[in-house]
């Protein structure tokens, strides 16, 4: 399956089966042999994947350096960029050689942040093994890192030359990281594809999984089209978020995870909207029963108060103004601003 993405620089995600050994001969779409590339990747990925995505660059007649990383959010920091310019620049890397992310998000939006700063933009292709990068995060051109108080405050928007999915790659991942990535998948069924929702609820979607993942990103991809830099359609895909990202701040961003906290804060806003009127009777009712399904938490220990106290310091925020995602129904969504008052009032 392919899914054009038509933002200003137009690209290509390609999902299927085995395209990890596809990689090289997608990128020859865009680059010349002889062409060099830095496979970017980390430590619990490279062993499972890395040699053959090397292997696949290395046939289409690209020169291949690799720079791994230690895994995880903690790595997703500055110095962690800094390695990787020096990594490009020992290699002698010019503005035309490209950069080639394979792991999660992490991987992508690190990778992706060096590529578009090193020299002042190269190219990059996205190979995502996880389901939050393959779902969600590889479309959509954001990239970026962490700093010590506070996460992906800085990047860059930089869309990558192509995104390689090959769903395969999801067989490895942990239960836990595949969950979190089902939690933005259920998000984009309640926004704005009923028919991917239903699929979820009865739970014929799993057995489809690059059928799944292409529908997820299909969403995102509209969204990402009508608004590449985020200023104002695209918040439909903080659905949830405005009370996830403050049940995070509240566990520290430890032991729930971000899927997780999207999940309970999709069901509070079904909540908000069925008490405002907006939201059909019984919505919030059947994400619960979904989120159950893939075992996944509805409720939390915080309260009310607590919740919506956590959301003054969220940096989607306007003033006292959120900008909250209700949906009138499942495949339905709109943004309706509220203050904090309101909130409280109707959770
Ligand atoms: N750019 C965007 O639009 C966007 C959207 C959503 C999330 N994000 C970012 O993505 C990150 C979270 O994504 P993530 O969950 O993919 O994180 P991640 O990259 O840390 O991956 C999660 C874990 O899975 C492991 N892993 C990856 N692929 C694997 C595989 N195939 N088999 C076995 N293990 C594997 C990783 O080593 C890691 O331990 C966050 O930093 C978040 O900010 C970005």
């Amino acid at each position: 399956m392919t899914i054009d993405v038509k933002t200003h620089r137009p690209y290509r995600v390609i999902i299927e089966p085995g395209a990890l050994d596809r990689v090289g001969e997608i990128a020859l779409a865009g680059k010349k042999p002889g062409t060099k590339a830095m496979l970017i990747s980390e430590t619990n990925v490279y062993p499972l994947y890395g040699e053959r995505v090397k292997a696949a660059l290395e046939k289409a007649g690209f020169p291949v350096s690799t720079f791994i990383f230690p895994a995880g959010e903690e790595h997703k920091q500055i110095g962690t960029v800094c390695d990787m310019y020096k990594a490009l620049a020992q290699a002698g890397f010019t503005r035309t050689d490209f950069i080639v992310t394979l792991g999660g998000g992490v991987t992508g939006d690190m990778g992706g942040f060096t590529a578009a700063t090193f020299l002042r933009g190269m190219d990059f292709m996205q190979v995502p093994t996880t389901l939050v990068s393959q779902a969600d995060a590889s479309v959509g051109g954001k990239t970026g890192v962490d700093l010590p108080f506070g996460k992906n405050l800085v990047g860059a928007f930089h869309q990558p030359m192509a995104v390689v999915t090959d769903p395969q790659a999801l067989s490895t991942l942990p239960q836990h990281f595949f969950n979190d990535g089902l939690g933005e998948v259920i998000k984009h069924g309640c926004i704005a594809d009923r028919a991917l929702f239903e699929a979820l609820e009865q739970g014929g979607a799993l057995e489809d999984m690059a059928g799944m993942v292409g529908r997820s990103i299909a969403i995102k991809r509209d969204f990402v089209e009508a608004d590449t830099r985020d200023t104002g359609k695209r918040m439909i895909l903080n659905f949830g978020h405005t009370c996830g990202h403050a049940l995070e701040k509240l566990h520290g961003f430890q032991g729930l995870s971000h899927g997780e906290a999207v999940g309970i804060g999709m069901v509070m806003a079904c909540r908000v909207g069925e008490n405002m009127g907006v939201t059909q009777p019984g919505t919030a009712e059947r994400v619960k029963a979904v989120l159950r399904r893939y075992h996944m938490p509805v409720e939390d220990k915080f309260t009310k108060e607590d919740i919506v106290a956590a959301t003054a310091l969220d940096k989607k925020s306007d003033g006292n103004t959120l900008r909250f995602i209700l949906l009138p129904k499942i495949g339905e969504s709109v943004i309706h601003p509220m203050d904090r008052d309101e909130l409280l009032r109707a959770l």
